[in-house]
């Protein structure tokens, strides 16, 4: 029996979650992995900062550097782009297996982070990082690999649906909501990138991508966040019979002009009307609804951001990668190769 050494980069909302939960259920874990997982420390930038739950003052770095070097595997949740690209890369490159929850730096640099992975045979696991405890990286990538994928409509952001849902229910402003979704751990570091629409952007950028085996590059997804709804056009809305989500939807599509097929990615507030299932979808919870060709309609359906919710699919993917140290295997390749175009917004026809 022997001891896999993880390092945990980040010890904020997720990251404290990961850290007592790996420590509370080690021993479960460990008997289902058939090693032992060893948390060898934890990178933070503050050692005396507060955390809940707390971390044991024994495993708390700010040397993440030295930290990766010798983990068997790297779970990265500082967020941002830098340092933790050059991290994972390091960490890659030393030999260990990286599990992240960084949609931002997938959606930014992800093709690099594949290729290195490849290269050396390691693996990148992300289940974390689109819908939070929602399993959907792996159905889109594993279980509908053999089936063609029309259209993905979902309710990526936990933090825009929870202000929009207080908006609705209970007449909240915009600014009073937001300040109690960063209390409760659902909203990023900068919120701009929750309330503009960038975080459901990046995530659409990677479904699309699982979705229709291409290369969705952020810069082709079409934007635009929640900062300009007021509680008197939700109110209205609701009266109207729909409510205001924000929508990410990535769908194959023939471009009316050129009829060259390609993948259209987009994020915006929609009227949704109160009889769609994805009217239902209240608080911080996320709902990706996937359109396939011979499986019909799915829903995959729960909590979208929160550090104990998001620590459950980091916690996955642990186990995941532990199992390959165990019983080793080939690594699952990132499958990219239809290189279907993106198209324009103005290919839509339909804006839901
Ligand atoms: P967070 O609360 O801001 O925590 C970030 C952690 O990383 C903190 O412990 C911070 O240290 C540490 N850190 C940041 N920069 C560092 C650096 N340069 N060196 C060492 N440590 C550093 O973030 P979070 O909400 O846990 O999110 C982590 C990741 O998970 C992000 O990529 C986020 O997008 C993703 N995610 C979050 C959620 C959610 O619900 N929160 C859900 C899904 C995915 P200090 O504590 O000392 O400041
Ligand atoms: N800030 C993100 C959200 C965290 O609110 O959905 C989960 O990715």
């Amino acid at each position: 029996y022997r001891n896999l050494r993880i390092a945990l980069l980040g010890g904020g909302s997720v990251g404290a979650s990961v850290a007592s939960l790996l420590l509370e259920h080690g021993e479960e874990l460990a008997n289902r992995v058939g090693a032992g997982l060893e948390l060898i420390g934890v990178a933070v930038r503050d050692l005396d900062a507060p955390r809940t739950p707390a971390i044991p003052r024994e495993l708390l770095t700010t040397d993440a550097e030295s930290l990766i070097l010798g983990a068997d595997i790297v779970i990265e949740l500082m967020g941002g782009l830098e340092p933790a690209r050059t991290l994972i890369l390091q960490a890659i490159n030393s030999g260990a297996d990286v599990i992240t929850a960084n949609k931002a730096l997938l959606a930014t640099h992800g093709p690099e982070l594949f290729e290195a992975a490849e290269q050396v045979g390691a693996q990148l696991y992300y289940e974390a990082a689109v819908g939070g405890a929602i399993p959907i990286i792996r159905p889109l990538r594993d279980s509908l690999a053999g089936d063609r994928v029309a259209r993905i409509l979902g309710i990526v952001n936990g933090t825009t649906n929870f202000i929009l849902d207080l908006m609705d229910r209970e007449g909240a402003s915009l600014e009073s909501a937001l300040a109690t979704a960063t209390a409760l751990g659902y909203a990023e570091a900068d919120p701009t990138a929750d309330i503009g629409g960038y975080d459901a952007a990046q995530k659409v950028a990677i479904l699309a991508s699982l979705a229709f085996h291409t290369t969705v590059p952020l810069e082709s997804v079409y934007r635009e966040g929640i900062t300009e709804i007021t509680r008197d056009e939700v109110e209205s809305a609701r009266k109207a019979g729909y409510v205001v989500k924000l929508l990410a939807i990535c769908e194959r599509l023939t471009d009316a002009e050129t009829g060259v097929d390609g993948v259209s990615a987009r994020v915006y507030p929609a009227l949704i009307p109160i009889s769609h299932p994805l009217a239902a979808v209240h608080g911080a919870n996320n709902a990706v609804f996937v359109e396939a060709e011979a499986a019909g309609d799915l829903m995959f359906y729960g909590a979208g951001a929160g550090g104990r919710e998001t620590a459950s699919a980091v916690l996955g993917d642990l186990v995941s990668a532990a199992r390959r140290h165990v019983i080793g295997g080939p690594g699952v390749a990132e499958s990219t190769h239809a290189n279907l175009p993106v198209l324009p917004i103005a290919s839509v026809t339909t804006r839901y």
